[in-house]
């Protein structure tokens, strides 16, 4: 198998690299371009075919997974916290694929980074529900069941107190007020504790920069759920990118499908046959 190129966009950089499937790793240095200060569609894409470029020579035409900051839900993105808001509603994996002239499957990051991890990292061959959060600017949060991606959970916005619990708990925000580790964790308790009510998982693997210092602040919590520092760091975006497109060459992404049997139960007028249809 060739490689196929990962690529993570996140507000500071955009990196990317050939990914090798069957190690697990990259098959080059990567390459970073930082983020461009108007992050919009345009601007982004413009990165992004710079470094396909970049690997053009590796990954031929084949197929690039893209990471995205925000929900990707059936290659469109309903809502961005953290970079330019024309985003917000852009069929985005239609827009890069023309752009780009190739297959491209463009993920959440952290939904990448949780499948990273399961195939090559902290999670692999652990059965039973497995949260993966990455602690950075925001909270990011894969769900994974068994092995299996359960896409778009968005946990970094759960509703604690009355606020978005990322801005109380990310690392951002430790960074933002200068607080130490021993004044991080008990937001970090409060986050942690509450998704561990909402779920009950087997496994917590904790992701984002600042889980190099994982020693600093994971003893410091008191949970029923085991939690271990993710182990890919910052290659785990591109890897389950890279992955996750080519999991789309053979599994592609099916129409939201809505079972026929379910065609005259409550909403039924909204839906036609698997397809949303437009309200009146
Ligand atoms: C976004 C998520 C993302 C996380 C980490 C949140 O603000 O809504 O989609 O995974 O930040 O980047």
């Amino acid at each position: 198998m060739s490689n196929v190129l990962g690529i993570d966009i996140g507000g500071s950089g955009i990196k990317g690299a050939p990914v090798d499937l069957e190690a697990g790793d990259f098959a080059a240095d990567r390459l970073r371009i930082e983020t461009p200060s108007k992050s919009t569609p345009k601007n982004v894409v413009k990165v992004c075919a710079e470094i396909i470029e970049n690997f053009a020579d590796q990954v031929g035409d084949g197929p690039v997974g893209i990471t995205l900051p925000a929900p990707v839900v059936h290659g469109k993105v309903p809502f961005i916290a953290n970079l330019d808001q024309e985003w917000k509603g852009l069929e985005a994996e239609k827009y890069f694929q023309d752009k780009l002239g190739r297959p491209v499957t463009i993920v959440n990051d952290a939904d990448a980074a949780g499948v990273a991890e399961t195939h090559f990292g902290a999670a692999k061959g652990v059965n039973g529900l497995v949260i993966l959060t990455t602690l950075g600017t925001g909270i990011g949060s894969a769900l994974i069941l068994n092995g299996l991606l359960v896409p778009n959970s968005e946990l970094g916005h759960l509703e604690i107190d009355g606020k978005d619990a990322e801005k109380e708990a990310a690392s951002s925000v430790k960074d933002r007020l200068g607080l130490s580790y021993k004044e991080w964790a008990p937001r970090l308790q409060r986050y942690y504790s509450h998704v561990e009510m909402l779920f009950s998982p087997d496994l917590f693997v904790v992701g984002g920069g600042v889980s190099r210092d994982h020693a600093k602040f994971m003893p410091l919590l008191s949970l029923k759920t085991p939690m271990v520092p993710a182990q890919l760091r910052n290659k785990a975006g591109i890897i389950g990118a890279a992955w996750l497109a080519q999991d789309r060459v053979v599994h592609p992404d099916p129409d939201p499908v809505i079972l026929e049997s379910f065609a005259g139960g409550p909403g039924a007028e909204d839906t036609v046959k698997g397809k949303h249809s437009k309200k009146k």
